[in-house]
């Protein structure tokens, strides 16, 4: 069958059918150079400062749903099929602000202004789910938007008020809804796309089959999915990746099965499209999730992509290795199913033969006495890289540990379980003096090291403090005799 060689999509009203489009041409360079949509800004162009956060409306299941996005590392090639809304689309008639645009004047919550349409996007995306939040929900809407001027206390009080000024109902995103959809659903690919010149080749598979297909014929072709590290990549260090194999699109890779024993979600699920399911099968890692970036990351960034860049750093691989996690590998050859832990091999590399693409990760539920828990170290609270992040999961018998499994992020080159602190605990009862000898028995496992996140000392000190606070939290008060070590 013959390939589609444009990239279709609505750009506010308009549709647009572009050829030749080149893999790493990000949104945000189309819209200012091309288009001349200069309302998004750019501030850091790594995904950092939400300056250039636009509104992407994509169809799942053939439903319509709309997401903050950096455009500065979202590449327009992975947008096919779907409707980009930029801070231009906002104004009314003759020019009337909207109402998110009319409580930021009154509030003042814009000074210099380099930042407000970044942060009007994300409120505007707020306000059409949630016209009457909570400070708290404010304050974790705009997670991933920087502001030096304001304070962010007037941007906080004109998103509470933005109500006043106007409901959703009655915005043109829900009138047109009906519209959108029918005009998106006919924009939708149904062959492989490949466009863009040979030395920055973007190819859209078909379907999940045909990506098999793709990484046969060009298994040393980029896997971009969410693009929040890939994007950076180009836009700071200028390195070449074609060709381009975008997953975004491939529904087939988005599939979220929660079942009484276990969760699977595809190697594509966002960390936003996952909230649910996470917080339903894990509770202990609602807040954890939560801490993951900002918005506009959790609404592009996948579970697939934080395991396939095989970082010591990502946040996904310690708490899903202490929960005993499995990746399942796909290529034309058929599946590989490994324990996660196992994937990881040495520092930036991982066990992905050529051809293989991570497809899912299978992550069992809690048994009876299983304890769970889940904590990140950085530097801020919000949209910050850990410097040490831990899952601890113990399961407990009458007053005995009978199973450990912890695993650190940032404490060596990959995700790493701590095998001589869970020996430590099994076997042992539950008690303060166990915790002790099994944070000791850390100094084996790791040998950290210094960078500018945090010194060796400070990660040891503070992945053995992790584990007496799991047992502080679990324990009664009363019986919680153990001191924190200070770095
Ligand atoms: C501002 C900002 C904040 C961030 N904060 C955090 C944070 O708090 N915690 C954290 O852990 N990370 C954070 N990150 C990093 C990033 O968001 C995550 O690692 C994310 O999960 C990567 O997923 P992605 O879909 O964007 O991957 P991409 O950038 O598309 O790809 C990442 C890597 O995975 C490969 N890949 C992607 N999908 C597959 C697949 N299915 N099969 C095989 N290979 C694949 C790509 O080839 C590439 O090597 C942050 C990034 C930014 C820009
Ligand atoms: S320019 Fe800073 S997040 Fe895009
Ligand atoms: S108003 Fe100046 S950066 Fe926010």
């Amino acid at each position: 069958m013959a390939h589609q060689h444009d990239i279709r999509f609505l750009l506010n009203g308009e549709e647009k059918r572009i050829s030749d489009v080149k893999a790493t041409l990000t949104l945000l360079d189309y819209l200012r150079l091309d288009q001349r949509l200069t309302g998004s800004k750019e501030g850091c162009a790594e995904g950092d400062c939400g300056a250039c956060t636009v509104l992407v409306g994509r169809l799942h299941k053939c439903s319509l749903r709309y997401e903050t996005v950096n455009a500065c590392i979202r590449f327009l090639a992975s947008l096919n099929g779907c409707h980009i809304v930029t801070i231009e689309h906002l104004s009314g008639p003759q020019g009337r602000l909207h109402p998110v645009q009319q409580a930021m004047v009154e509030y003042h919550g814009s000074q210099c202004g380099f930042c407000t349409p970044g942060f009007v996007m994300s409120l505007y995306a707020l306000w059409m789910g949630n016209p009457e939040p909570s400070v708290q929900e404010v304050e974790t809407a705009i997670q991933g938007n920087l502001c030096r001027c304001t304070g962010y206390e007037p941007i906080v009080r004109a998103a509470m008020a933005v109500t006043h000024y106007g409901s959703p109902a009655h915005d043109h995103l829900t009138r047109e809804r009906a519209d959108v959809t029918a005009r998106l659903m006919a924009l939708q690919p149904k062959t492989r796309i490949v466009t863009g010149p040979e030395e920055d080749r973007a190819i859209l598979p078909a379907d999940v089959a045909d990506l098999a297909q793709v990484l046969a014929e060009s298994p040393e072709a980029t896997l971009v999915a969410g693009s929040t590290d890939v994007g950076l990549w180009v836009t700071k260090f200028m390195r070449p990746i074609s060709p381009v194999v975008f997953l975004t699109h491939l529904e087939g890779l988005k599939t979220i099965e929660l079942s009484d024993e276990s969760l699977t979600l595809g190697a594509g699920v966002t960390y936003s499209e996952s909230e649910a399911a996470i917080r339903d099968a894990f509770p202990h890692l609602k807040d954890y999730w939560d801490r993951i970036a900002g918005w506009q990351v959790r609404n592009m960034g996948t579970i697939g992509g934080n395991i396939a860049n095989g970082s010591p750093i990502g946040d996904t691989p310690p708490v899903l290795i202490a929960l005993g996690a499995e990746v399942l590998l796909q290529s034309i050859r058929g599946t590989r199913i490994l324990p996660l832990e196992e994937f990881f091999l040495a520092y930036g590399k991982q066990d992905r033969q050529p051809g293989d693409f991570v497809a899912a990760i299978h992550i069992p539920r809690s048994r009876p006495g299983q304890i769970d828990a889940a904590y990140k170290i950085s530097k801020r609270r919000d949209e910050d890289i850990s410097s040490v992040a831990v899952g601890i999961s113990v399961t407990i018998k009458g007053d005995v540990i009978t199973a450990a499994r912890l695993a650190y992020g940032g404490m060596a080159a990959t995700p790493k379980r701590a095998t001589g602190a869970e020996a430590a605990l099994v076997g042992q009862p539950f008690t303060a003096a166990t915790f002790d000898t099994a944070a000791e028995a850390l100094k084996g496992d790791f040998t950290p090291l210094s960078d500018w996140r945090a010194s060796a000392d400070y990660r040891i000190t503070v992945a053995a403090n992790l584990l007496r606070r799991f047992y502080l939290e679990q324990s009664s008060p009363a019986d919680a005799p153990v001191r924190l070590a200070i770095a």
